[in-house]
């Protein structure tokens, strides 16, 4: 096994924290979905569709080096918001948390000295600042909105509705 021990466990709880943000997202769609709402809708399902890829980025990592990764159930989610800026909110605060944990697993990586899993995890490191980026941009603009949420729609189908670059294109 290339990978060091401690770095396999943190990375088993970032699958978690993957697969979790994955279902979240999910609930967050949902949300959207069912205030008729589609275009939100569909920019967190989508969003759930990268967390899941993100999860299977580190599954297949450990098992390309050998060891053995956990699937997880995930903890209990929230499915109830006040308003769209509350869902989003929770959003951001979810990618900040992500953040902070990829963080300590580059530490972790620097600690172990082990070089594959510190240069696998820059991906990473990139991802979350475009992610923070678009989420709390998205938080603004609802704020902005003076509660039009069409406003929002509308910009949520001029600005996030192509795919940016998460790993498009790659295998799941
Ligand atoms: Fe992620
Ligand atoms: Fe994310």
């Amino acid at each position: 096994m290339i990978v060091k021990q401690q770095v396999v466990e943190a990375m088993n709880a970032q699958i978690q924290s993957e697969f979790s943000a994955s279902q979240q997202y999910i609930a967050i769609a949902v949300y959207f979905d069912h205030k008729s709402l589609p275009d939100l809708a569909t920019f967190f399902y989508r969003q759930a569709e990268e967390e899941r890829m993100h999860a299977m980025k580190f599954v297949r990592f450990l098992l390309e080096t050998g060891a053995k990764p956990i699937i997880p159930s995930t903890p209990t989610l929230k499915n109830e918001f006040d308003s769209a800026a509350e869902a989003v909110e929770f959003a951001l605060n979810q990618e900040l948390k992500v953040t902070d944990q990829i963080n300590h697993l580059v530490t972790v990586s620097e600690e172990a000295k082990d070089y594959a899993s510190h240069q696998f995890l820059q991906w990473f490191v990139t991802e979350q600042v475009e992610e923070v980026d678009t989420m709390s941009t998205l938080l603004d603009t609802i704020n902005h909105s003076g509660g039009m949420l069409l406003l929002v729609e509308d910009y949520v189908r001029r600005n996030l509705a192509n795919p940016h670059g998460s790993g498009e294109g790659e295998a799941p």
